[in-house]
């Protein structure tokens, strides 16, 4: 059988290991990953949460072995959220800009513990709301400027505990801008912002919110945060938080919005983030438990994606289990 004149047989490329390692176009290190962790108060508490299978709220003794562990493996950074009992939650969130709240007094063991870890945080009201939502609720509404005062200063407090990255995950208007305004005057122009930029109106937090039990107690959130619809928004949003001071831009969830990562990769010189979500983690986890899928496969190649598509850095919940397997 005589072979067809084909010049072009991109098959050569791939015909061996050392090939394909070759001309391979995306990688994904521990260095790309952030691994998000969730804090409880006391001591000795290790709970495991239902739908995140793998995952636990830990007291501060526990995450700092958890911590341990991660460095001991080359992953380095971590973004911390509260599960705050219910009866510190209020309207203010007040519980969130004490200086003595066991969240930042976590930040503040670990940074001492382990000083070239990078710590990010969450600004945002709703670990600390009786309503559940990320802003302050007055008639049913979340008033935007209103909350940019309390989000302002929650965010000097936890820059004062050590944190590296400032997170605001709310999606109010403005608050890029006047967190930047508060860090400086308050001395902290050292501390990162990584805006949730665009951040979408999605079913795929409810495992979140079953660990912080933040779920809102009326409505739903989508007049802040985008509707899933949009993509023209997501740059505009991008050009606003860069104008307003932000240093990484974040894209959440990560993979139902690849595209929206690829286009603000190509439109803004800032590094894009991308947040795998509870729900996307969730999903794969219980296809895995099923045996529907083969997870050691499927797991690197959902993070591959989102690399491939755009994203400097992923936070995400595979992170120690990822860092484990390139052992
Ligand atoms: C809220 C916040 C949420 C997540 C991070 N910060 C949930 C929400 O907006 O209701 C979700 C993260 C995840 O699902 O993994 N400020």
């Amino acid at each position: 059988m005589s072979s067809y004149q084909i010049t072009q047989r991109p098959r050569r490329n791939r015909k061996s290991a050392a090939i394909r390692d070759m001309v391979r176009e995306t990688t994904l290190g521990v260095e790309h990953l952030i691994y998000p962790m969730f804090l409880l108060d006391g001591q000795a508490k290790n709970v495991p949460i239902q739908s995140m299978p793998g995952i636990h709220r830990m007291s501060q003794d526990y995450i700092l072995h958890e911590i341990e562990a991660c460095m001991n493996l080359g992953l380095r950074s971590f973004v911390l959220f509260p599960a705050v009992e219910d009866h510190l939650k209020d309207c203010m969130a007040s519980y969130g800009l004490r200086e003595d709240n066991f969240y930042v007094q976590t930040a503040v063991a670990i940074k001492k513990r382990f000083p070239e870890s990078v710590l990010m945080s969450d600004v945002a009201m709703d670990p600390y709301s009786s309503d559940g939502h990320d802003g302050w609720v007055e008639n049913g509404e979340i008033v935007n400027d209103k909350t940019l005062e309390i989000l302002s200063q929650m965010a000097v407090v936890q820059a004062a505990a050590g944190f590296d990255i400032i997170g605001p995950s709310d999606m109010m208007d403005g608050r890029v801008g006047a967190i930047r305004e508060a860090l400086d005057a308050g001395g902290y122009s050292q501390a990162s912002i990584m805006a949730y930029c665009a951040k979408y109106a999605s079913a795929y937090y409810g495992p979140f919110r079953d660990a912080l039990d933040s779920a809102p107690k009326f409505g739903d959130k989508k007049t802040y945060q985008m509707d899933p619809a949009n993509a023209n928004e997501a740059i505009r949003e991008a050009e606003l938080d860069e104008a307003e001071g932000a240093d990484f831009l974040m894209v959440k969830p990560a993979l139902c919005y690849l595209d929206v990562i690829l286009r603000l990769q190509q439109t803004s010189t800032l590094p894009i983030t991308a947040y795998n979500v509870s729900g996307e983690y969730a999903m794969l986890k219980a296809a895995a438990a099923q045996g529907w899928i083969q997870y050691d496969r499927a797991m690197p190649e959902m993070l591959l994606s989102i690399r491939r598509a755009g994203a400097s850095a992923i936070l995400t919940y595979f992170a120690k289990e990822y860092a484990q397997s390139i052992r």
